[in-house]
Formats: structure tokens, sequence, C-alpha cells
């Protein structure tokens, strides 16, 4: 559109043409009755017009709302009741030509921008018709007379207020006490989100430093011990416990170190994912063959029971290794049991392998965060969570995942907790 066609008026940006006029008025029943009905009714209206006027503003100013909205301005009062003065003589003028809808469009335009609320303004109109009533019933002599005169003005009366209506959808009206707190709420977790982002960009800009400073000396510690174990022959025994406990703890560290350049890489979309058809006994055993209890531990025993019967799974084989062996040494560690048990069912389409144990159990409030980043939980009073940084049960939610599979848990304080996977299967008949 050029600027000399774009709509000026509100009947044209509202699309109230003739048309559209005619239409409103006949589904108002507005006819040509209620015109000489409305200019009857003018010589009442002027004989009552100053009180009518009166009470209108007396009813309005007894809400402090409404009450600070009219006093905000010296002379607003006066002022609006000159103009109410006029409005209330055109309403039954008999008028609803085309000057008629504009100066009703431009009322409640005027009332949506000045905010007044519409459920103030629509109540207004109600009073409106109440006052009407009043004074009718007065100068009304048959109850015939009364129903034909308060019936047009409920016509006029409701058609002002639907164009009023009109101009607050297209003013697209809000109201600004709650649109001001919502923009508040909104900026206060919008800040929330950057604090979040913030510390979220800074935990992994610390984990990608701690990864890359620490896996090199950590690996070579772990290969010199290992040098000096074999080497060593002549060594006195306590000297081969301590290497013994250097090396399994550099093991441990390169696990979480593992585990943190994993979750990182997965989460970056870098993980290398080979799926091939793997056996979840194969597995287990595998796993059960590096986790055994270290000594000093050997009051915990693992038991594997998982069918080589059950069907396949599709799965990358190094990832599931890593992943059941983190459940295994986590029970190992942190369950306080001394039972660890691993067994698999198998349901159409998916096999399921569960690490149980009969230890302490999880709290339910901690089971939400079990398998969030950097949260670790605490298994057992007597358990240091410090001891393991939780990483290990977020690398195996997202490996899982990565790999179709799902993972969870299933725990009560006192009743232990059962770790599962499920993993798609190879369907077998
Ligand atoms: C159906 C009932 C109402 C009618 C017929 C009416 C009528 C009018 C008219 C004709 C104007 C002048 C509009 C213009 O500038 O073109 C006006 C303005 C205004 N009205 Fe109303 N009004 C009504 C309800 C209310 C209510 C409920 C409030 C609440 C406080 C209100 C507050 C105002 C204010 C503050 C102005 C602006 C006055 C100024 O220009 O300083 N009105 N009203």
């Amino acid at each position: 559109l050029a600027d000399d066609d774009a709509p000026v008026t509100l009947s044209e940006r509202l699309g109230l043409d003739a048309e559209a006029q005619a239409l409103r008025l006949a589904f108002y029943g507005f006819g040509e009755a209620d015109r000489a009905e409305l200019v009857s009714l003018a010589p009442i209206c002027d004989r009552h017009l100053d009180e009518y006027i009166a009470d209108f503003y007396a009813h309005l100013l007894r809400f402090p709302a409404l009450e600070s909205l009219l006093r905000s301005e010296p002379g607003r009062v006066a002022k609006l009741q000159g103009l109410q003065r006029s409005y209330f003589q055109q309403m039954v003028s008999g008028r609803t030509d085309e000057g008629y809808f504009e100066s009703r469009l431009r009322v409640g335009d005027a009332h949506q921008r000045l905010g007044v609320a519409p459920q103030w303004y629509i109540g207004a109109f109600g009073l409106i018709l109440r006052l009407w009533l009043r004074v009718l019933a007065e100068e009304t002599e048959s109850r015939e007379e009364l129903v034909r005169r308060f019936e047009s003005l409920i016509k006029v009366v409701f058609l002002d207020m639907s164009l009023a209506l009109d101009t607050y959808i297209l003013g697209g009206f809000v109201d600004r006490d709650k649109a001001d707190r919502l923009e508040r709420a909104t900026a206060m977790a919008e800040d929330a989100l950057r604090v979040k982002q913030n510390t979220e960009r800074l935990k992994d800009d610390l984990s990608s430093m701690v990864v890359h400073d620490l896996k090199n000396p950590v690996n070579g510690i772990a290969m010199m011990v290992q040098l000096a174990l074999r080497k060593g022959t002549e060594l006195p025994e306590a000297h081969r416990g301590y290497l013994l406990h250097i090396d399994r703890t550099c093991r441990e560290m390169l696990r979480l170190i593992q585990n943190l350049l994993e979750i990182s890489q997965i989460e970056d979309g870098k993980m290398p994912v080979t799926l091939e058809t793997v056996t979840m006994a194969e597995i287990a055993a595998e796993v059960a063959l590096q986790s055994e209890p270290p000594p000093g531990e050997s009051g915990r025993s693992l038991r594997v029971e998982v069918d080589p019967t059950l069907p396949p799974v599709i799965a990358d084989r190094g990832l599931l290794r890593r992943i059941l062996s983190n459940l295994v040494i986590n029970a190992l560690r942190h369950s306080g049991s001394s039972d660890i048990r691993v067994e698999a069912t198998a349901s159409p389409g998916e096999v399921t392998i569960k690490v149980i144990d009969r230890g302490a159990g999880i709290a339910p409030d901690d089971v939400p965060r079990l398998f969030e980043k950097f949260r670790s939980v605490r298994r057992s009073p007597s358990d240091t969570p410090i001891g393991d940084t939780g990483l290990g049960l977020p690398f195996c939610k997202l490996a899982v995942e990565l790999m179709g599979g799902r993972i969870g848990v299933e725990s009560a304080p006192g009743e232990g907790a059962v770790f599962w996977l499920s993993l798609p299967s190879i369907v077998t008949r």
C-alpha cells in the first residue's frame, strides 16, 4: 500500500465498511423504530443530564484505581464531564451513521490508550443503563412504552460497547500492572539463565583444562608405577603395597578424566559410535573381570548372572562395557552393600541389564539429581561423595541415550538400589 492508500480511520483499520456496519446494526436488532424511540428520549436526557453525570462520576470516584486516573490531571473531571455530556446526547440522537461509528471507536480507543481496563469500561456501560432505567421508570407512563424505550437503549449501549471492545482488541490492550510484573519476572528469569549459562561455560572450560592438563601427567605416573611393579621384583612387600595403591588411584583418576572427556565429546556430538550386535553376558563377564573388588574391600562380592542365550543388543561394545563398569564400580564403592548382583532380562525388542545392591538406597529427593553433571549424591551417611564427582552416572545416561537406550534407577531408602539400562535388541523368533 502507498502511504496515501493506508487506512486512516479506525473503521477502515477494523474493516468496518458500510456493509459491515449494516450487519452489526442488524445483529443488534437496531432499526428505524429504535431511532425514533431514542430521539423521543432526547428531552428526558436533557432534563436529567446533570444529575446523570454527577451520579456517574460519584460512582467512578468511589474506586481508588479510577479516582487516581481521573484526578491525575487538574481539571480532568470537569473536562470529561463536558465530553461525556455530548456523548450521552449523541446516544439519543438516533444517528448510527458512519460518523457515529467512528466517534464510538475513537472513544474506545482513547480509553484503551489511557489504560482504563475493559472491566471498568464495560461496568460503566452497565451503570449507564441502570441510570437510564431509573429515570425512565419515573418518566414513562405505560409498561409497554418502558419496554420499547429500554430495548432501544440496550441496543445502542451494546452497539457502543461492541465498538469500544473492537478498539481495545485493535490496540492490543494490555493491563499495564500485569504487563510490568510479567516483564520484571521475564527479566529475572533471563538474568538467572545468563548466570546459569556462564556457570556452565566456566565449568566446561574448567573441565577441558583439567582433562588436558591432568590426563598426561596421570598417565605418566601410572606407566612409571606399572614399570616399577614389573621390574622391582626385589622391592619390600610394603613398598609394593604402596605402589599398588598408587596404581589403583591413578586408574580411578583416569576413569574420571575419561568420563569427563567423553561427556564433553557426547555433548559436542563428537563421540564416535560403532553399533554392532553384542551379547550382554559377554560384556557383563568382561566387566566382572575388571571390577573384582580390590584387596582391602574384599568383604564385598559381585555375582554376575546373565543368561548367555538372551537376544543380542545393538550397541557400541566399548561404550557399553564402560557404562556397565561405571554402574558396577558405583555399587561396589558407594552402595554400602556387601553383595552386588548383575542380572538381565529380555522383553520384546529390548534387553535390560540390572546392577542390584542391597545397600542404604537413595533418598527420593536425590534420584532426579543422580544423572546430572557435577552432582554427587551421598549414598550412605558414611559415604564421602567427594570420592566421586558423580560423573559416572551422567556419562552413563548420555552414552546410553546415544545408543538409543534408556537408563534409570529404582530405589528406596534402606532397601538398596537397582540401576538398570535397556538397549534395543535383535528380534528373535
Ligand atoms: C461507558 C462509559 C464511559 C464513557 C461514555 C466515557 C466517555 C468519555 C469520552 C467521550 C472521553 C473523551 C475521549 C476522547 O478524548 O476522544 C473520555 C475520556 C476519558 N475517560 Fe471516559 N468514559 C467512560 C468510562 C470511563 C471510565 C470507567 C473511566 C475510568 C476512570 C474513564 C476515564 C476517562 C479518562 C481519564 C479520559 C481522558 C480525559 C482526558 O482527555 O484528560 N472513562 N471518556
